[in-house]
């Protein structure tokens, strides 16, 4: 038997933003966000981790290269994790003492705007958990690392509830649906920059909250007023409704983010020209048919039923005929990729 514990999780889209922290250190949010888990077979963090007597320190390879561990964030879960251990004397203390190796990777553009830390974080504390025989919420495991890796965790569409308590002992996910409510559901990731995002979303998040006058409103009334609703929808499986509110906070995130001073600016020219593309698209349809969301980085997200997605790439390939040489070498033709949620 093999001492390696390897775990593979998705990345997840979120429909209702997760932007903005009560507790810093603890990573507990403003406000609940809900989300789509990706198929993992697609888009994933794969991580193994071991722990054995003869290794000197703790170390982390991330994509292949050797990174300092020190980062506070895996340090605090790299800790809870111990400390869980010692207190449900879950593995002997010979083997509390040894070290542990971290080695992750991602199938897909790091620190882009996609996601990359939800997945490496749900990863990392599934397998030290399993490494260290934990028995815990894991979404709140994950939450320390990356506050939006807790919604990875789970498949189908997640909603993280912010909580009340000050310990964020209640600021955990659940699944609103499992990943088998609505078959149909495609995602279609435009990929448009790989390149890392120059604010970090914890950077980007502090002065929108410190300095964005739009945030308070965002947060005491917006968020509020969209959260059951697109809850329901999905559970109604409504996408126009679904498909509306997905893009009005999209829209709104973006704008709380424009008026962060100094503000904090993540879509390109070409995030603009998906925007008008799938407004186009849904215009002619007579009703909404796809739903576009952007995270903290220029790269668009789609939703939309698998019916639509032949129709959907004929569209994005009429609006980036990705042969023009300018296209290519001003922005990186992007590889489209198409996942089931
Ligand atoms: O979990 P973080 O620190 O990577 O923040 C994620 C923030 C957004 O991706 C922009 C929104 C979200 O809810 O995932």
């Amino acid at each position: 038997m093999t001492d390696i514990i390897s775990v593979i999780a998705p990345i997840n889209m979120a429909v209702i933003k997760y932007w903005g922290k009560r507790d810093e250190k603890l990573i507990i949010p403003l406000n609940d966000s809900v989300s789509g888990t990706l198929d993992p077979k697609v888009m994933c963090a794969k991580t193994s981790v071991c722990a054995r007597s003869a290794f000197e320190e703790d170390e982390l390879w991330l994509n292949g290269i050797k990174e300092s561990i020190t980062s506070e964030r895996l340090q605090n879960c790299l800790k809870k994790i111990r400390e869980l251990a010692i207190e449900q004397k879950s593995v002997d203390e010979e083997f509390l003492k040894f070290k542990v190796h971290i080695c992750s990777e991602n199938n897909f553009p790091t620190a882009a705007g996609l996601a990359s830390s939800a997945a490496g974080y749900a990863c990392l504390v599934t397998a030290l958990a399993t490494l260290y025989k934990v028995k815990t919420d894991i979404s709140a495991l994950a939450r320390i690392g990356s506050g939006s890796a807790c919604r990875s965790v789970y498949g189908g569409f997640v909603r993280w509830y912010a909580g009340s308590n000050p310990d964020g002992s209640d600021s955990i996910a659940k699944p609103v649906v499992d990943s088998s409510h609505w078959p149909d559901m495609r995602v279609l990731v435009l990929v448009i920059a790989d390149t890392k995002k120059h604010t970090s979303s914890t950077k980007g998040m502090k002065t929108t909250v410190e300095t964005s006058e739009l945030m308070k409103h965002r947060i005491q009334v917006s968020v509020p007023s969209r959260i059951e609703k697109i809850c329901e929808a999905i559970v109604k499986k409504d996408f126009p409704t679904f498909a509306e509110l997905t893009m009005k906070d999209s829209n709104e995130f973006h704008a709380v983010c424009l008026s962060a001073f100094p503000p904090c600016i993540y879509l390109t020219n070409t995030s603009l020209k998906i925007i008008e593309m799938v407004h186009y698209y849904n215009n002619i349809c007579g009703t909404i048919k796809v739903a576009y969301t952007f995270d903290a980085g220029p790269n668009a997200c789609l939703y939309l039923l698998e019916e639509e997605v032949p129709k959907m790439l004929s569209v994005i390939k009429y609006f980036f005929p990705f042969s023009s040489e300018d296209f290519i070498k001003g922005l990186k033709a992007p590889p489209i990729k198409e996942f089931p949620i």
